[in-house]
């Protein structure tokens, strides 16, 4: 469905994208998981048409983008990492803007508009203007902007940044009707219960290069160990690192110690071996299977934002 095959892309010295090959299968839930300036946003102004890049090429349910971007734009719609949103105009004006760009118009561009309100919980809200609207509900009104002229393709670049956890419940609920209606999704974020909670596959990006890609579970396999134990402590002051460093595979999370490795057994009497000698009480040993951000550790090397 979505074939991308070595693109790169640079501003001045910044080598945002080098040579990244992604394939998305049709009707996949597909996810981008990278910190800040990984590339994100470059790769889906790419594959929306707007941004050229260096070299590759992306092909969307086999047209090519690059030679015939307009056939690719019918495709595909993009919700942007910033809001492009009129913010004095009402929801239905604001979305009926975009539909006049798109070459929608008349009853039909009137019945999707209030099919879209109703799809996205706004239907009693649609002529009131954005400057009343949460966070939330502009995120909502600019997923409904890329949905106008139905899309098979839906890109989204981290659009649930910055509202409450209600409200991206309610993004995350619209975005599983959508995958249940065969969309096929591209998803970046930083976030990643998000990842772990709406995507089929993942890859995860960081400057500019695709470190891992694969289900969850394929990725939680890449790291040593099929588990990890978690040793709760009982002082959080504990939480700062230690001035002997901490054997390969250990480290110290907001709970505790956390321990990964492929014998479960010699792992528990290595991490309550390390609590004893450092004097540290032990509230609880709870057994987890490899967490993503244990994979991502590994992979880059740091930590995601906040
Ligand atoms: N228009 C531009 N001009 C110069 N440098 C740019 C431009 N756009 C992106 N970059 C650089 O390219 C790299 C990738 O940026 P990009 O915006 O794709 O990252 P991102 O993963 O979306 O980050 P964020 O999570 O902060 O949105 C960064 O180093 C960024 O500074
Ligand atoms: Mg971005």
């Amino acid at each position: 469905m979505i074939e991308i095959r070595n693109l790169s892309k640079h501003f001045g010295d910044v080598k945002a994208l080098k040579n990244i090959n992604l394939s998305v299968q049709q009707g996949e839930f597909f996810g981008l998981l990278g910190p800040n300036g990984a590339g994100k946003t470059t790769t889906v102004n790419i594959l929306s048409t707007l941004l050229k890049p260096d070299d590759g090429s992306v092909t969307l349910n086999g047209l090519d983008l690059l030679s015939d971007p307009r056939g690719a734009k019918r495709l595909l719609g993009v919700v942007p990492q910033e809001l492009a949103l009129y913010e004095e105009l009402s929801a239905a004006d604001n979305l009926h803007f975009w539909g006049k760009l798109y070459g929608m118009q008349g009853n039909s561009l009137k019945a999707r508009i209030r099919h879209l309100l109703e799809f996205m919980g706004l239907n009693d809200r649609g002529n009131d203007r954005l400057t009343t609207f949460s966070g939330g509900m502009k995120r909502r009104v600019n997923l409904a902007v890329a949905l106008l002229h139905d899309p098979v393709i839906l890109f989204l670049d981290e659009p649930t940044v910055g509202i409450d956890v209600q409200s991206r419940h309610r993004i995350y609920e619209i975005l599983g009707k959508l995958h249940q209606q065969d969309k096929t999704i591209v998803y970046t974020t930083h976030y990643l219960e998000e990842i772990e909670r709406l995507c089929e596959r993942v890859a995860i990006i960081d400057q500019g290069e695709i470190k891992a890609e694969g289900t969850l579970d394929s990725l939680r396999q890449l790291i040593q160990g099929d588990s990890e134990v978690l040793v709760m402590l009982d002082d959080i002051s504990l939480k700062t690192a230690p001035a002997d460093p901490l054997p390969a595979g250990v480290r110290l999370t907001d709970e505790g110690l956390l321990g990964s490795g492929d014998d479960v057994n010699d792992l528990v009497q290595k991490l309550v071996t390390i609590c004893s000698a450092r004097g540290w009480n032990i509230r609880d040993i709870e057994l987890k299977s490899a967490s993503l951000e244990t994979v991502f550790l590994q992979l880059t090397g740091k930590e995601l934002r906040d």
